[in-house]
Parts: C-alpha cells; structure tokens; sequence
C-alpha cells in the first residue's frame, strides 16, 4: 500500500519535471518567437515583452527549483535520516528545511533572471507590500513560531496522548508540521489543532514512556463487604490485558452514596494509548468476579426493613448462626438450648474492619464478646509500645473482665481481618448466672488466668487460686448474686 503510493509519488515528481523542463527548453529555444509576439503582435512593446518573457522564465525556474527542493527533503529526511540514525526527523524541521532551500534557490535564480534588480530592497522598502505580507502571514507565521517553540520545549512528542484544554480533543499525537498539531482520536478521526492554539491551551500530556494511570468507578450494595470487595476487584484487575505488572491496582471507596458504596479502581497501563479497550475490559473483569465473590452491583433501590421483634431485629439465618456460634463457646457449655436462645437473641453483631479497634483498654465497660467470624488482637501498652498477648478467633470470647468486675478494660482488642463480633450486655448474662451459678466459677478461672498473662511478673506472686476466690467473691457482688 505504502510502496505504491511512493511508487506513483515519484512518477509523478519525474513527469512535472519533464514538463518544467520541456517548457523552459521551448522558452529558450523561441526566445525570438515569443519576443515577437508580445512585442509586436499583442503590442506590448519591445522592454515590457522582454520582462515578461523573463518573468515567464522565472516561474518556471522557481518551480523546477521547487520540485528539485521537494526531492532533496526526501533524500535527506526520508532516507538518510531513517537509515543512518534509526530514526525519522519531525516534519516541522523538514518544512523549514524546505522554505530556507526554496527562497536561497528563488533569490539565486532571481538575480540571474533578473540582474539588475535589487529584491532585497524590494522587500524592504516597498512599506505596502510589507503591511500586506504581514497581515497576510499573521496567522501563519504565529503557528510557525509556535511550531519552532513547540519543538524545543517538547512538551509533547509523536506518539503521546493528549487532551487539549478547552477543545476537549484527546488522542495520540501523529505529526507536528509547522502549521498544526495532528492527532488521531479514539474515533480513528484526525483532529489538526493549530500550533498557536496548542502552545495556548493548558494540554494535558500522557507520555508514550510513561506509566500513566486510569480510574475505573464501581459500586457495590450496602451489605457488600468494603474488605472483601477491595480484594475481589484488586485480584480481577491485575491480571487484565496491558494492566501494567510493575503496580498494583488500588481499590478505595469514593462515596457512601444513597444507592450503595462508591468505589474506584486505580490501575497502571503499559499502552496508554489504548486506555478505551483497558478500562472496558476491567469493567468487565469486575463483572465476572462480582459474580464468583457473589458481590452486588448497586442500583436504585428502596430497602424496605422489616422487624420482627421476637428476634430483636435479627434476621433468621442470622440468629441460627449465632446460635450455633455461641452453643461452641466452652464457657457457655453448661447452659441449656433455651438459655442459648435468650443469649442469642439479646447478642448485638458488629463488623469490624481489618485494625479498627473493637475495645479500647483503660476504657470502662459492661458487655463481653465472642469471636463470630475473623481474628483479634488482644494488646497491652507497655513502655510507650504494644504487646500483643493473645489473638483470638472463632468462638473465642473477650471484654469479660471488664463486664464481671466492674473494673476498667484491661487490654485493647484489635481486628486483625475484617471481624464480626457478638456483643453481649450485663443484664442478659446476669440472667444466665441466676440460673447458673457454677458459670462464675469457671470464669473466675479464666480471668485469673488471662491477668497472669497480662502482668507476669506482679501477678505470678500471688497463687492462682488466691486471685480465682479473689475474683470469684467480687463477680458475685457485682452482679449481685448469692
Ligand atoms: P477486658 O479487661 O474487659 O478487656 C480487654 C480484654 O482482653 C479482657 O477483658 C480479656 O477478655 C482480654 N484479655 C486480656 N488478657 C488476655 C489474655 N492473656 N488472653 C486472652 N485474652 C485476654
């Protein structure tokens, strides 16, 4: 395709030079003729034919002078510069290569057609020539001046994606000529933006070379979780066609909007330029794995929230998972499958997010927790800094102390995944312990047991089972029990 369009380019080229030669032969060969017939013939007088049989010669001189500059730039450029340097020199030096050739040879041939005449000054002195070439050039001259600038400050090169300014045209640059800046839009349409525009307009560059990056919104329902959802898309994205290796993908949450959570994927390109086909086929990614991770694309909804009070607002499944879930406590294994419901049914959830803190220590409190889905941290400050004592995992409890002696909490408690948590109050256990009286000496053995590893040294004096009858007398005051 692109050897034949050369191909007819350089048939082309060698038959206008034919002709510009063949006519110049015949102006020189009838010279005499063609003198004659303007001098006498047509009447224009013996000194005006001569000038115009001289101007005759001179146009067809500047344009074999044209044609010759034309093939000269193609030598030079087109394969010199491509084969010697590996590269193909931009179109705006070319172009200036072309005038600067084209004027010396047109002054050259000037003053030989013409030998008397000064052009120089005919440039210079003639003050209307000089208004009218300007007004003329204004235009051409500001984007070839822009052009130059272009060109050396290289805000942008070929092959970069640029968004101008006001005219919100975006696309791959293809050439800079000295007249205008041509880029191809994603609708495969060639936008020329003129260089005076181009060095005016605020232009948004996207390196060819560089690692550019692009947002893709999304958004999931409420009862999605941020946690999981963050890993799902994450893990969709990066694996995605020119998705660059070199950075991980970033998921955050934009917005708490009305319909569901905003979120927006932050990812890498290695092709910029294809920056349409990226973005779908990561949309697309988020689609498939929203639906393996059973994830729930937000849309406008009216939630209507039904509650029963017999469940205290839990749903069904919810409250016979946690059933199950505190059945498998080993504290509450003395308690009977009624006691266990009435449990259940006063026990709060609550989710937690990877490291937010679930109890705060020093804090006062009066509820315990179980560990329903997840893994928590339970840590102590010592010197300034955090010791971790125990982490703890489904079915595991924690905030006992606190809730059985009244005293403030002893440790900080913090979610190492995203963790559910059960929350049960003073009131509801104080009901358990009427009818249970042995639970409180089975706690009493934990909580001493816990203190020991809070304090080693302090407590390691006192004997165990000093601290559990400590603890045992002081629970049953608390919770005012016989
Ligand atoms: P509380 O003092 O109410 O709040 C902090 C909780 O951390 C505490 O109750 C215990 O439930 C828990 N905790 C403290 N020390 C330990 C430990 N050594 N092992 C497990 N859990 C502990």
């Amino acid at each position: 395709m692109n050897r034949t369009r050369t191909k007819k380019k350089i048939i082309a080229f060698l038959i206008a030079t034919a002709l510009v030669v063949l006519t110049l032969y015949l102006l020189y060969s009838f010279h005499d003729l063609l003198h004659n017939l303007f001098a006498v013939r047509i009447g224009l007088g013996e000194s005006s034919a001569n000038t115009f049989v001289r101007v005759l010669r001179l146009v067809f001189f500047a344009l074999l002078a044209y044609l010759l500059v034309r093939a000269l730039n193609s030598l030079i450029f087109g394969l010199v510069f491509r084969f010697r340097r590996g590269f193909e020199a931009p179109a705006l030096v070319r172009n200036i290569f072309t005038i600067i050739a084209f004027t010396a040879l047109f002054f050259l041939i000037f003053s030989r057609i013409f030998p008397g005449a000064n052009l120089g000054a005919l440039f210079t002195t003639s003050a209307i020539f000089g208004v009218i070439l300007g007004l003329a050039l204004q235009d051409t001259l500001g984007n070839f001046f822009a052009g130059i600038s272009l060109q050396a400050d290289r805000p942008f090169q070929v092959g970069d994606v640029i968004t101008v300014g006001a005219l919100r045209q975006t696309g791959v640059v293809e050439e800079i000529t000295w007249r205008a800046v041509k880029i191809r839009t994603f609708a495969n349409h060639i936008v020329l933006i003129s260089n005076s525009t181009a060095a005016k307009e605020p232009i948004e560059v996207c390196p060819r070379n560089n690692l550019n990056a692009r947002l893709v919104f999304f958004n999931t329902l409420y009862s999605d979780s941020p946690a999981k959802t963050i890993h799902v898309v994450r893990e969709a994205v990066r694996e995605a066609d020119n998705v660059s290796q070199k950075i991980t993908p970033v998921v955050r949450i934009r917005n708490l909007a009305d319909n569901g959570v905003d979120y927006e994927v932050k990812y890498w390109l290695d092709d910029y330029s294809k920056y349409n086909d990226t973005d779908a086929l990561v949309r697309q990614r988020i689609w498939y794995a929203f639906r393996r991770a059973k994830l729930n694309f937000a849309y406008p909804t009216r939630t209507l929230l039904i509650e029963r009070r017999a469940t205290a607002g839990l749903r069904e499944g919810e409250e016979s998972a946690i059933i199950e879930r505190l059945s498998a406590v080993d504290i509450f294994a003395p308690l009977s499958p009624d006691e266990i419901t009435t449990l259940a049914q006063a026990a709060t959830s609550h989710v937690f997010a990877p490291e937010e803190t679930v109890i705060r220590g020093g804090d006062p409190g009066s509820s315990m927790f179980v560990v329903h889905n997840g893994r928590v941290s339970v840590e102590v400050a010592e010197n300034g800094m955090s010791r971790t004592v125990a982490t703890l995992s489904d079915g595991a409890f924690f905030g006992e102390m606190a809730l059985f002696t009244g005293e403030p909490r002893t440790a900080s408690v913090v979610a190492l995944e995203e963790t559910e948590v059960l929350e049960i109050g003073h009131s509801a256990m104080k009901s358990v312990f009427d009818n249970n009286p042995d639970l409180v000496e089975s706690l009493s053995h934990i909580i001493a047991e816990r203190r020991q590893g809070l304090a080693a040294t302090e407590d390691s004096a006192r004997s165990k089972e000093d601290a559990t009858a400590g603890l045992l007398s002081s629970i049953k005051r608390f919770f005012g029990l016989k």
